[in-house]
């Protein structure tokens, strides 16, 4: 009697709250997906309510896995506009053009300056990898091409196309200091990230940022080329908690020729 019971009552509520709970834990995964509400800076919200945001941006936040990456360069080019730093953007690794489709929405009135091969890694840059980029051969990231990166990224005329071996056959980005606002590395390797530091440091205006990706111990590789440089700037180098780790060298006003020569002059 109490077997019928319970088989007729008991097991089909249990059964049917464990399904309920199922379903809204279901709904609140997929709505997540979609609207992504679990990470928003109020900040960014604040600038969309406003309309300040174009829709394609509001798009391509939705589908960045990597939501710290995404508005932490989203924080980088506010601060640039708000300050009103000079210089152009430039970004080393393109690939197909994700993270530079995004920047470039992030103010299409800069120059934007894109570094790649476009064909994959140089086996010269490979010969001496360690970690993760160890298990690299040329033929990673070799299934793009400049037409296709073009494709991705679309935009304005403000994109520049420098396909070439980094710093060897790519053209040359504007030179002298403060001719950048901003470069993004994102090279995985030693060589070229070591290269891209060297280049791109001295071009920075004061207040200008160069942000790092893959800082972290699967990328010796890219911890060196960062660890290297940095202890030959007298700047400091800033922890990103994205999903890889990247750092950020912000260019400080003292540290621009420019401004000490003008501090020289006063003091004399
Ligand atoms: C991780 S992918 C870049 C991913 C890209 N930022 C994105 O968001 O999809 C690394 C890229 O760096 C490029 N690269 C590495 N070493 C290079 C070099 N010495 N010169 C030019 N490009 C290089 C590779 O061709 C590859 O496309």
């Amino acid at each position: 009697m109490n077997f019928e019971l319970e088989s007729v009552v008991f097991y089909p509520i249990i059964s049917s709250i464990i399904v309920l709970i199922v379903l809204i834990l279901l709904a609140r995964y997929i709505w997540g997906m979609f609207f992504d509400t679990n990470y928003r800076p109020v900040e960014w919200d604040n600038a969309r309510k406003k309309g300040l945001i174009s829709k394609e941006l509001i798009r391509l936040e939705r589908d960045y896995p990597d939501k710290v990456r995404f508005f932490n360069w989203w924080f980088q080019v506010e601060r640039l506009k708000r300050d009103g730093v000079p210089g152009d953007f430039a970004e080393l690794g393109v690939y197909k053009g994700e993270s530079a489709k995004i920047i470039h929405r992030m103010d299409p009135s800069r120059k934007f300056h894109l570094y790649d091969t476009f064909e994959g890694f140089s086996e010269e840059d490979l010969k001496d990898e360690t970690g993760e980029a160890a298990t690299y051969t040329t033929r990673n990231f070799a299934d793009t091409s400049l037409e296709l990166a073009r494709r991705n990224i679309g935009g304005n005329e403000n994109i520049v196309f420098h396909p070439g071996y980094f710093l060897g056959s790519a053209t040359p980005t504007p030179s002298g200091e403060g001719a950048l606002a901003l470069a993004n590395l994102d090279a995985d390797l030693y060589k070229p990230t070591k290269a891209g530091l060297e280049y791109f440091y001295p071009k920075l205006s004061p207040g200008g940022v160069i942000i790092v990706h893959d800082y972290n111990h699967k990328w010796p590789g890219i911890k060196r080329a960062v660890d290297e440089f940095i202890s030959s700037v007298p700047e400091t180098l800033i922890m990103v908690p994205d999903m890889e780790g990247s750092v950020m060298i912000i260019r400080s006003a003292e540290n621009f020729t420019g401004r000490l020569a003008i501090q020289q002059q006063d003091t004399t």
